[in-house]
């Protein structure tokens, strides 16, 4: 049988930092976001498919629409611009004003209490500047010691600036980090911060994190202990 006592041991003198992203990872929201860019492409005529969603996945909301005009060769006045961000976001936060416990990933309570009963410092590094708002809705906004959102930030994802403020906020180095994400762009983030990436979703679309999981449930306690913490 497998003796976890030294591991946890060392697990309280061996500190990480461990980075979640929000959208994707900690709650099911991207199909909202999903279902809200739908609905602005199509009044727009443009056609926004599941794999177009796939490649906003942790994109800005500035640099998502910037996108999805470019795809269906639009161009805007910046005040029709800032309209339809507005539009979208609308139907966003109509769909999140919904949400409730529920809408937590399946697993993910289970590794945040383990990382806290072996006192691992904890960070929120999302690019969504709803961030606060759905913690706040899913009463999951105490769980973090550090809260980086989209508001925080200059560069949004694939620019690791989110991840190494989340980092800083936490006092710890970058290379004593990982980093949970469901996004090519945060994969991205995470590997050019020097951190640890660990992909949550399909393995064919996050090939460059260091692991990849379907979701929380395949990540089990003795392999926080093991391969993420000593
Ligand atoms: C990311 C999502 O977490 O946040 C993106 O994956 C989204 O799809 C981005 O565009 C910005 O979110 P918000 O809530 O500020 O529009
Ligand atoms: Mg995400």
């Amino acid at each position: 049988m497998f003796d976890s006592r030294p591991y946890i041991f060392y697990a309280y003198m061996n500190k990480k930092g461990f980075i979640f992203d929000l959208d994707g990872v900690i709650v099911d929201t991207a199909k909202y976001h999903f279902l809200a860019w739908r609905k602005l492409a199509k009044s727009l005529g443009i056609t926004f498919s599941e794999e177009d969603n796939e490649l906003l996945k942790g994109v800005s909301r500035v640099s998502s629409l910037e996108k999805i005009l470019a795809w269906g060769e639009q161009e805007l006045s910046k005040e029709r611009f800032d309209e339809l961000l507005h539009k979208k976001n609308n139907d966003y936060l109509g769909h999140i004003a919904k949400m409730t416990r529920e809408e937590i990933l399946p697993d993910v309570p289970r590794v945040l209490s383990y990382l806290k009963s072996l006192d691992q410092p904890m960070a929120l590094g999302s690019a969504s500047k709803n961030a606060r708002r759905i913690l706040t809705e899913v009463d999951l906004i105490h769980e973090f010691q550090v809260i980086v959102d989209g508001s925080n930030v200059s560069k949004a994802k694939p620019d690791p600036e989110v991840f190494l403020n989340a980092a800083t906020g936490l006092k710890m180095n970058p290379k004593d980090c990982i980093v949970f994400e469901d996004s090519l762009a945060g994969i991205e983030a995470a590997n050019s911060a020097g951190m640890l990436s660990v992909g949550i979703g399909d393995a064919k679309v996050l090939k460059d994190a260091k692991f990849v999981f379907k979701d929380f449930t395949e990540i089990s306690n003795q392999f926080i202990l093991n391969e993420l913490i000593s």
